[in-house]
């Protein structure tokens, strides 16, 4: 129905411990499958996400003190971070997030702000490209694929994801690093997370619950690290991640980690 569904649902539920009448933050509203469980469950769910097309309060969660405080959620029992795209945004071939289809090179969470991703393998000089395959993407061919978008856009410039594609070659895990290296530097999405974080400590009380997913081990190791900055008591000592039975009917939850933090 929604379209997108919703990884380690009981898990976030549980995780951020759902009491009636709590007040809880979903900081990536999406299709808004855990706030529905949450809400399932007594609790007050204010919603927010960078999409404009997604349903809720619109905004970045690097902003999330100023976006809780505007919507009278100051101090809450517990925030979740599901990281990453959903299925709709990767499914809209206009949005240009997948290499599956034709479509704008875009990849920006937000169309309304900033640059597309097109602006980045146009304008970045062969090392800075070089710099967000690597860092970004853990991509071992880094350097030859730097190169080629250097060379092939002196002819033409490169605006579509099928052009990039035809650069890269169709190996498909090399398509998945680069496009997830374009999408992480275009939304700056280490560094939302990042300050994303420093306001969950701010907003959530004292005994309140922060539960992030995320999807790759860039993200993981940032959460890892924040949770273990003396503000909080560390609830997973390992990521929780998805069962065999979630993981056959939703491939999306194979690479997700979970981790939970309660506020000191
Ligand atoms: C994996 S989906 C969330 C799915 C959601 N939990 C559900 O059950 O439908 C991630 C969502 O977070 C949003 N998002 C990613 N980074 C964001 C950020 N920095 N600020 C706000 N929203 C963000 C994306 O636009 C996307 O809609």
């Amino acid at each position: 129905m929604t379209g997108h569904v919703p990884v380690l649902l009981k898990e976030v539920a549980d995780g951020l411990n759902v009491r009636p009448g709590g007040k809880y933050i979903d900081a990536t509203f999406g299709a808004g499958g855990h706030s529905a469980e949450i809400v399932k469950r007594g609790g007050m769910v204010l919603g927010i996400d960078a999409d404009p097309e997604v349903n809720a309060v619109h905004g970045n969660f690097r902003d999330i003190e100023k976006i809780a405080k505007e919507n009278g959620f100051e101090s809450v029992d517990g925030i979740l971070f599901d990281l990453g795209v959903s299925s709709m945004q990767l499914d809209s071939p206009e949005r240009g997030f997948s290499y599956r289809f034709n479509g704008p090179l875009d990849l920006r969470l937000d169309p309304t702000k900033g640059e597309p991703a097109s602006q980045i393998v146009n304008t970045y000089s062969e090392g800075e490209l070089y710099e967000i395959f690597t860092r970004f993407g853990e991509e071992n061919n880094a350097r030859t694929i730097a190169r080629a978008i250097v060379i092939a856009r002196a002819v033409e410039r490169i605006t579509t994801t099928e052009a990039l594609v035809k650069i890269v070659g169709n190996a498909k895990p090399v398509l998945s690093r680069i496009f997830q290296a374009l999408r992480i530097e275009v939304n700056d999405e280490l560094g939302a997370l990042r300050q994303g974080l420093d306001g969950a400590r701010i907003v959530i009380k004292t005994g309140g619950r922060l539960v992030v997913i995320s999807f790759h081990s860039l993200e993981d190791r940032i959460v890892k690290q924040y949770m273990r900055n003396g503000d909080w008591k560390i609830l997973t000592k390992k990521p929780i991640t998805a069962t065999d039975s979630e993981v056959r009917t939703n491939t999306r939850a194979r690479s997700a980690k979970m981790r939970v933090a309660q506020r000191l």
